[in-house]
């Protein structure tokens, strides 16, 4: 796979963890990549790279449909995440209206290609793991609706044909410049992790470069237009295999406490209504106790098929990777 030289690239979401990874890449292949970013968006070491970062509100339609031209192809990866937006109209607004914006006005002005970075989270709850592209969608809370209905605007988009629309779906992405995952990384080097319940459910990453791989054959593959993939790591492990790998990749005793589900799960309903009837966020609540209960194992071979998709950076390496840059930061 080789980017052309002096391809015109947009990316969104390019100051967050994937996009940055993503622009950087661009950016090294000889692309000539413009950032759609926010006035608050710490955008200083996309420009030292020589990234076109402009001030677009993507909530707006006529901001966005200023600032689109006939780029090569769009990279959209911006979205309203889980822990930063607790309002439903805010997540609606980045995940659903941007999308569309963006995608009509990408079609508007004649772009090649435009690839919507999507989640498996759609899927939510995985039954008979690991879950296809055709798993059916189970959304479970306010990003994971959304992002589904912004797929769907994608999916409309590609129907109508009249742009190549290609829609990827990351599995928890993990590696060098993400802090989602230190809340396992954390408690595991402080060896204050509990594990509840068995620890026998399967989880599943992706290295962020491998991702970042995936999600440029989405932008160049023939094979791509038209279609949904689930971009993965290759492979996934219970979840009390992944923290001992966590670990040894920070050199610490593997975490041994373990407490029963049922008595956690109950104590995380009752906090929660308490909490909410007063109108406080709760420290503990269903979905997070669910984190230890609800498999997320996912099937990439459709990626591999068509697109020539393979991860190259196996678990242990990604996750000694990542200790490494959380030790770097003075994160752990
Ligand atoms: N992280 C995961 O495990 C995971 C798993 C599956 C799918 N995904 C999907 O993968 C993509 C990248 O995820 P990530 O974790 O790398 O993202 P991230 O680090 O949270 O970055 C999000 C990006 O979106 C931008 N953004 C947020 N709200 C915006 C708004 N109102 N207007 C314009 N831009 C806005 C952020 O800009 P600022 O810099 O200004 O905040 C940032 O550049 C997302 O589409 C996400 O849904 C993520």
């Amino acid at each position: 796979m080789s980017q052309k030289h002096d391809e015109r690239v947009l990316v969104t979401g390019a100051t967050g963890f994937t996009g940055s990874h993503l622009a950087r890449k661009l950016v090294a292949r000889g692309a000539r990549v413009t950032a759609f970013a926010r006035a608050s968006s710490h955008t200083q070491e996309l420009a030292d790279l020589g990234v076109e970062v402009r001030t677009v509100d993507i909530r707006d339609w006529a901001d966005v449909a200023r600032h689109m031209e006939t780029f090569d192809r769009v990279y959209h990866i911006a979205a309203a995440f889980r822990t930063q937006h607790a309002d439903m109209k805010e997540f609606r607004r980045v995940n659903v209206d941007a999308t569309g914006h963006l995608l009509e006005a990408a079609r508007d002005q004649g772009v090649r290609r435009f690839v919507h970075c999507s989640t498996v989270g759609v899927q939510g709850e995985i039954e008979n793991p690991p879950a296809t592209e055709e798993h059916p969608f189970r959304p479970g809370d306010p990003y994971q609706t959304t992002k589904l209905e912004g797929e769907m605007l994608a999916r409309e988009a590609m129907d109508a044909g009249s742009m190549e629309v290609t829609v990827v779906r990351p599995v928890g992405i993990y590696g060098p410049g993400d802090r989602r995952f230190l809340k396992l990384f954390r408690p595991i080097s402080r060896r204050r992790f509990v594990m509840i319940g068995s620890g026998e459910v399967l989880y599943h990453l992706t290295y962020v470069e491998d991702l970042v791989e995936g999600i440029l054959l989405a932008g160049e593959q023939a094979a791509a237009p038209g279609e949904v993939f689930t971009l993965g790591g290759a492979r996934y492990t219970t979840l009390n295999e992944l923290t001992r790998l966590i670990a040894d990749a920070l050199e610490v005793p593997p975490p041994r406490v373990r407490i029963p589900y049922a008595p956690v799960h109950l104590a995380s309903v009752v906090c929660d209504r308490v909490f909410r009837s007063v109108g406080l966020s709760p420290p503990l609540y269903p979905r997070r106790v669910e984190f230890f209960s609800k498999d997320r194992a996912f099937d990439i071979s459709k990626a591999r098929k068509l697109l020539g998709y393979e991860p190259r950076v196996d678990l242990e390496e990604g996750l000694r990777r990542t200790a490494q840059w959380y030790r770097e930061e003075e994160l752990i």
